[in-house]
């Protein structure tokens, strides 16, 4: 499947990206910074689910950033959607098809650590993945990866160092924190997102865990940051709306677009 949606995609771009994006909701427009860019709907693309997603575009855009050949995606495929998870993950492998060493993950997400804001920026050291499943299950592909793959690393080391450095060069306060995935659509409950506190998480969404371990399963070098977009449910005596997540992403957007531009440009 992915081999078809691959060869489908190469045919359409104009060099092998060296970097691969996912870009979050409100996080789309980095996209307006790709130069010379190739637009493919993922609904054109064999083997792809089908898809009209609220707030997402649904297509890859491919073109250079600093002189780099990346590719972008602007719109995911949420579990939530009832996707199965191997639908979620499949452009991560085809991405790996297309050659891609590293991943830039984003999302929107939810402020469980108490020192945050809404319109942060977070980059995420590691995961707790609470949402009850597992990309890899199943028989494993091994052309990809081994069976049981290792994750100490796997928000690579380097790459947070460099998303860092990055940051600080340009003024930007980047929090770091841990992502906790929850499966979603709903919310979490306020005593969710107290017990997220115990467990240690700092920020809270309903996807990039399932892409993460594929990503890392495949060897590709895995960068994630969140756009805090939000205080969890319970930190504020009022509730969460999908709206304010797209106003606050939409408000932190040039500080997300400087930096991600940045990064790429010191790969
Ligand atoms: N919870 C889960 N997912 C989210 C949130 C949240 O508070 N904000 C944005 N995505």
């Amino acid at each position: 499947m992915y081999k078809e949606a691959a060869k489908y995609l190469r045919q359409r771009l104009s060099s092998a990206p060296e970097v691969g994006l996912i870009l979050g909701s409100g996080l789309g427009q980095f996209t307006e910074r790709i130069e010379n860019p190739v637009y493919v709907d993922y609904n054109s693309v064999p083997g792809f689910p089908y898809t009209t997603v609220e707030g997402h575009k649904g297509r890859f855009v491919a073109g250079t950033c600093s002189g780099k050949y990346v590719i972008a995606m602007e719109g995911r495929f949420h579990y939530y959607e009832g996707f199965d998870i191997k639908e979620v993950v499949l452009p991560v492998r085809v991405l790996k098809e297309l050659g891609i060493k590293n991943l830039i993950v984003t999302n929107a997400a939810g402020g469980v650590n108490m020192d945050f804001k809404p319109g942060d920026l977070m980059l995420i050291t590691d995961h707790i993945n609470l949402s009850g499943i597992n990309p890899l299950r199943g028989r494993n592909e091994a052309e990809f990866g081994p069976r049981f793959p290792d994750m100490t690393y796997a928000y690579d080391p380097a790459l947070i160092e460099l998303a860092e450095k990055t940051a600080k060069a340009l003024g930007i306060n980047l929090r770091k924190g841990i992502y906790a995935m929850m499966q979603g659509p709903s919310y979490e409950t306020p005593a969710e997102i107290r017990m997220l506190r115990v467990l240690g998480a700092d920020a809270v969404g309903m996807s990039t865990v399932p892409e993460v371990i594929t990503a890392v399963h495949a060897g590709i070098k895995v960068m994630g940051i969140s756009c805090i977009t939000n205080m969890a449910a319970g930190v504020l005596d009022r509730p969460l709306t999908h709206d304010e997540v797209i106003v606050t992403a939409n408000l932190a957007k040039d500080k997300f677009i400087n930096l991600i531009f940045a990064i790429i440009t010191s790969l």
